[in-house]
């Protein structure tokens, strides 16, 4: 079966495969580049990401781009940014496992089409859906997995950054080995 982009993004928009549909105000599909290298993945739309219908573009979306840009890197430029769940799970809660099976089909396709060469998970809850269902971030965090020809890491949501000053230095030092394996990735 072919995927399509706008196909993918059609079926988003009209999703009830789960109850995150009942109190959402637009789905946050995900956006970037269609043919990036890294694909970061994060757990699902915020306050501000479900007015918006965009991703990442409250105070951790903020966070992220600043981040990005210390690498020389841009949302849109052979970067794409998506979540495990694209409807915003109410009070921010984390989505539960039944929500994120239901929603992750639509990643799989956005992953299908976009082919990456390294996948950032952004968090416990994206850690858990791409890497390794029974780690734990605090412990997993910058190490690199190759899984098929990708490489995936683990690293903290920006958001924990901004509760948690003192994880910004174990963040920005898998931002760097990060970069590292973006330029050999990129030969
Ligand atoms: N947190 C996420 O995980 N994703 C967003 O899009 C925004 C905040």
């Amino acid at each position: 079966m072919e995927i399509r982009w706008d196909a993918i993004e059609r079926d988003v928009a009209a999703c009830q495969r789960c109850r995150l549909c009942e109190k959402r105000t637009h789905p946050a599909f995900g956006e970037g580049d269609p043919h990036a290298t890294i694909l970061f993945v994060g757990e699902g739309p915020g306050f501000e990401e479900d007015r918006q219908g965009r991703v990442f573009v409250g105070p951790a979306g903020q966070l992220l781009d600043r981040m990005l840009a210390a690498c020389g890197l841009k949302r849109g430029e052979d970067v794409y940014i998506a979540n495990v769940v694209k409807c915003r799970p109410p009070g921010n809660r984390n989505p539960q496992d039944d929500e994120a099976e239901q929603c992750l089909p639509y990643l799989r396709a956005q992953y299908a089409l976009i082919r990456p060469k390294i996948v950032v998970c952004l968090g416990a809850v994206a850690m858990k859906h791409l890497y390794d269902r029974d780690a734990r971030i605090t412990k997993v965090r910058g190490q690199w997995r190759e899984k098929g020809g990708v490489w995936f890491l683990p690293t903290y949501h920006p958001a924990a950054l901004l509760r948690d000053e003192s994880k910004k230095r174990d963040a920005w030092a898998d931002f760097q080995s990060l970069l590292e394996k973006y330029t050999e990735v990129k030969g």
